[in-house]
């Protein structure tokens, strides 16, 4: 039986007499409010074996960032399918919808998840962020799966049919009175797209979460409403039934193992290897590797190993909480392992606090898989502002950008994405790559053989400045004079 314990929680607008739903919620990860109806208690996903993150991204094409993860689960073939045509599906209607031109910050668009289930009922839930030239936009979709039927289903599958989910409607409106004038109850209508959002929390109610601006002004953010169990349990389906038993179950386990410690603090990380190679004396590189872990990281952990190299890892907290073991490997095989925040959001559109958040999130998942706490940041897509840097400042962390970017996010091949690789090298350089992305992975050989050749090191990064970085300094290549380092 795997161990369930919990990595996060959400706060969710509750529509009660608590009045504990007025601010907007977080764009990069929802608030806490302990004892809030509507939070759900995620599973953690290291607990399931056999796990894959996976990253749907566009490089820098045509002015987006773009990230999406998404989870492959083991043995649930028709969910996976359904979370990809999803992710797909968000992609195809983000780039229409920002097609035209004339945005004065780059349009983004940021999915994470979370595991709202995995048993032999699983559900997935998908978080959207989207950035529009003004404030980010929030939407939740969970999906379901049924590893006895082997189906998945869209929220509305929880319950018992379109007669079921018309009561649930009628339910939430009645909740929703308390919020008067300000939500609009007319929009709660019994839509399946309406209600792409539910879950349970640990006591069993159904969690109904609605996006923002859909049923109440945008400023509200996000609404939710927990409808309790004893009225909802009539109108589950069977697989629900299952659904809303699991929920409880796992609010017991996690009642008994919640950690009442902080995460252990180690010492700051550095490469076990560190210091075998004199950077002013020898050719070294820095290659570097964002976003993972992912599919195509423990083959890439084989090659470097191989080949006896050493790179510098840029993870992403969300799939570092999924793989911690391929952290520690990274970090046992001589590797740095760093900070690329949470869900991979550009942290220079988002208010200081939650930049600090993203950051102290993913430190702690590094912490807690390599017993170090790392002291580099890659800010995702290299942007950085004065707040990005004060909060750099502050987690004791150096920002490193890169020199050589060898675009392998653009559907590039495994020959071009090493060509660029080699041909832009130079001493000190700090080549920027993804280890989620297969043909990167595919090039890696070919690009250790050709610098090596030529009389490369593979070092991690702080040793092209023989250890002497600075925490809130931005870094982009070893051979950079220290005083036209740019600060911003
Ligand atoms: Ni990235």
């Amino acid at each position: 039986m795997p161990k369930l314990r919990i990595f996060g929680g959400i706060a969710l607008l509750v529509c009660s007499a608590t009045g504990c739903g007025l601010a907007a919620a977080s764009p990069e990860h929802d608030n806490l409010v302990p004892g809030d109806p509507t939070r759900i208690e995620f599973v953690d996903p290291a607990t399931v074996t056999g796990l894959a993150p996976r990253t749907l991204s566009e490089g820098e094409a045509a002015g987006r960032h773009v990230y999406i993860g998404y989870p492959e689960l083991p043995n649930a073939a028709e969910l996976n399918d359904r979370l990809r045509a999803e992710a797909q599906r968000q992609l195809r209607a983000f780039r229409e919808a920002t097609r035209a031109a004339g945005y004065l910050a780059r349009p983004e668009l940021n999915v994470d998840w979370q595991l709202t289930a995995a048993g032999d009922v699983a559900g997935v839930r998908l978080r959207t962020g989207e950035f529009r030239g003004a404030d980010w936009g929030n939407t939740n979709r969970t999906f379901w799966y049924d590893q006895r039927s082997g189906r998945a289903t869209d929220s509305a599958g929880l319950l018992s049919g379109q007669s079921a989910l018309r009561e649930v409607a009628a339910l939430v409106r009645e909740r929703l009175k308390e919020r008067g004038q300000e939500v609009d109850r007319e929009q709660v209508t019994p839509d399946r797209d309406r209600f792409d959002s539910m879950a349970f929390n640990g006591a069993g109610d159904l969690v109904v979460e609605f996006d923002d601006c859909q049923i109440g002004p945008c400023s509200l953010g996000r609404l939710a409403v927990a409808v309790p169990a004893r009225q909802v349990e009539p109108l589950l389906s069977e697989m629900g039934r299952r659904a809303q038993q699991a929920a409880r179950l796992a609010a017991q386990r996690v009642s008994v193992k919640r950690p009442t410690t902080a995460p252990p603090v180690g010492p700051v990380a550095a490469s076990t290897d560190a210091g075998s190679v004199n950077c002013g004396r020898t050719k070294c590189v820095a290659l570097t590797f964002d976003d993972g872990p992912g599919p195509y990281t423990a083959e890439l952990l084989d090659i470097l190993r191989e080949a006896d190299a050493r790179a510098t890892f840029f993870p992403v907290g969300g799939n570092a909480v999924a793989r911690p073991e391929l952290l520690r490997r990274m970090s046992a095989e001589g590797h740095l392992v760093g900070n690329h925040s949470w869900a991979h959001r550009d942290l220079s559109k988002l208010a200081t606090s939650k930049i600090a958040d993203s950051l102290d999130r993913t430190e702690e998942a590094v912490t807690a898989a390599i017993g170090q706490r790392p002291t580099l940041v890659r800010p995702p897509y290299g942007e950085v502002n004065l707040d990005v840097r004060n909060v750099a400042h502050e987690h004791g962390l150096s920002l490193v950008s890169w020199d050589v970017d060898t675009y392998d996010q653009r559907g590039s091949s495994a020959r071009a994405i090493a060509d660029r690789a080699v041909e832009q090298a130079h001493p000190g350089a700090i080549v920027l790559m993804h280890d989620v992305n297969r043909a990167t992975v595919d090039a890696v050989p070919d690009i250790l053989k050709r610098l090596r050749g030529k009389g490369y090191a593979f070092v991690t990064v702080p040793e092209l400045y023989s250890g002497q970085m600075r925490a809130g300094r931005l870094y982009r290549s070893g051979d950079e004079p220290v005083r036209k380092q740019p600060l911003t």
